[in-house]
């Protein structure tokens, strides 16, 4: 008989919220700081651990930018991406959607090209490793309607690699109708949209990403309960939430695990999964968010094989590899 931890850690799962640069781990930090003679505040792998404790979602966003200025070449997105295939691979992931942030790296001059080019390699190499993926661009919601323009249309020239926009950054202040614009030229062109909406702003944010944005999933929206009658809309709709528990704990949006309101969203008939978020940051990747959440809320194997049947059928993948992988949940003991 499988014990809960190990149904856990074989069931297959799909990740939808996951941004690629909150996936470089300490080590890799200060391996790439090195090669790439960047200055880094810390010295070694205990101080960047003890820099990382934060009180809401701007504490942390202001060490992942700082982080993320090691990454410079082809090659250093190349191994980034694949440090996390292996790891969501290990963790029976077997589709994910991964967020990138182009800003990040455009403004301190690194060519848009170059990050895509090495996070789109490693994505096909994964192909090989067992996992499938569609990548997702997205705003930095902090910066301007004009600097989204300009990523928008740097990104014109890799449909072929990139299937969505997203919008993330401090929520606060800088809500979806921001890019109502952006937005509707990304789906004019085709993109798909998504966007961070009720992790730490009012439901009002989450209305605004539906109706302004069209989005076909809501990243996080756990505030959305504050609002019944968004709740019937998310129902009616089944309109998926990428919730993140490990990172609401860490970012302070619940105290503790058992606080937090994932089976709330699933009794109230809402479509949820669990999904990682910035795993370096946050401890843990796939397997962790669910062991921490099964720990925390006493889920059922039927809890788990709902939230890993959400994510699939959320998924940007085609209907018929959508029902391949539902099957093998379904049946999965
Ligand atoms: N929220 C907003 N912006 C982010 C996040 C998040 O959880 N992770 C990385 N950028
Ligand atoms: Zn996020």
């Amino acid at each position: 008989m499988n014990t809960i931890h190990e149904f856990i850690k074989k069931l297959p799962k799909c990740e939808l919220h996951l941004h690629i640069e909150g996936s470089l781990e300490p080590d890799l930090m200060l391996k790439l700081a090195k090669r790439n003679d960047v200055e880094l505040k810390y010295k070694s792998i205990e101080e960047i651990q003890q820099a990382y404790q934060f009180d809401n979602l701007q504490s942390f966003l202001d060490i992942y930018y700082e982080g993320a200025g090691v990454l410079q070449k082809e090659e250093d997105f190349y191994e980034l991406t694949m440090a996390y295939l292996e790891r969501a691979v290990a963790d029976n992931v077997k589709h994910t959607e991964i967020f990138f942030d182009p800003q990040t790296h455009t403004d301190r001059g690194i060519p848009f090209d170059v990050v895509v080019s090495g996070i789109h390699k490693a994505l096909q190499d994964g192909k090989e490793m067992g996992i499938s993926s569609k990548l997702i661009m997205c705003f930095l919601r902090h910066l301007s309607e004009d600097a989204a323009f300009e990523t928008l249309n740097q990104a014109l020239t890799h449909k072929d690699k990139i299937c969505a926009v997203g919008l993330d950054s401090s929520e606060v202040g800088h809500p979806p109708s921001k890019f109502e614009r952006v937005f509707t030229k990304a789906l004019e062109e085709g993109f798909l949209t998504v966007a961070h909406a009720g992790e730490e702003g009012d439901p009002s944010y989450i209305w605004e990403a539906l109706d302004l944005l069209k989005v076909s999933r809501i990243d996080h929206g756990v505030r959305c309960l504050e609002d019944e009658v968004l709740v019937a809309r998310l129902k009616q709709e089944q309109v998926h939430l990428t919730v993140c528990p490990l990172s609401n704990i860490k970012l302070r949006v619940f105290d503790q695990m058992k606080d937090h309101k994932l089976k709330r969203l699933w009794d109230a008939g809402l479509s949820a999964g669990i999904n990682s978020d910035d795993p370096a940051y946050f401890g843990g990747y796939m397997n962790q968010n669910f062991l921490a959440t099964q720990e925390g809320l006493a889920l059922s194997k039927e809890d788990l094989r709902k939230t890993s049947l959400d994510a699939f059928n959320a998924s940007f993948l085609s209907e018929s590899e959508k029902r391949f992988w539902c099957d093998k949940v379904v049946s999965f003991e």
